[in-house]
């Protein structure tokens, strides 16, 4: 129903803007593929990379929910970190999302994954 719509534009690399109409409970990063949107997930939403890496806009960082340690972990690992950044694949759209936008990063390289830094632990 109309009331379950969540609003999302998602800015593309290259400075597009993609405007999706999500649903409550939607994943930011496994939405964004049905949309062949190119965020990454290499990991599949299981918190071990950082590909889904998006700046959130911060009119809505405060909305989402304080990222898991997990996360934070995560996201200390990735290229270009920035004050509103999040782990795409752990934003579930809600109701008081509507109307979010959030950025891919031009830097995107797995850096953990393509061997540039060694494995941690
Ligand atoms: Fe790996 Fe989000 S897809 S942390």
């Amino acid at each position: 129903s109309e009331d379950e719509v969540v609003n999302i534009t998602y800015v593309l690399r290259d400075g597009t803007e993609r405007k999706i109409r999500g649903k409550v409970g939607d994943n930011v990063m496994f939405l964004a593929h049905r949309y062949d949107i190119e965020m990454e997930g290499a990991c599949e939403a299981s918190l071990a990379c950082s590909t889904c890496h998006v700046y959130v806009d911060p009119a809505f960082q405060n909305k989402l929910p304080e990222p898991l340690e997990e996360e934070d972990d995560m996201l200390d690992m990735a290229p270009a970190l920035k004050d509103n950044s999040r782990l795409g694949c752990q934003i579930v759209l809600t109701k008081e999302l509507d109307g979010i936008t959030v950025t891919l990063p031009t830097m995107t390289r797995n850096f953990y994954v393509d061997g540039h830094v060694p494995k941690p632990h």
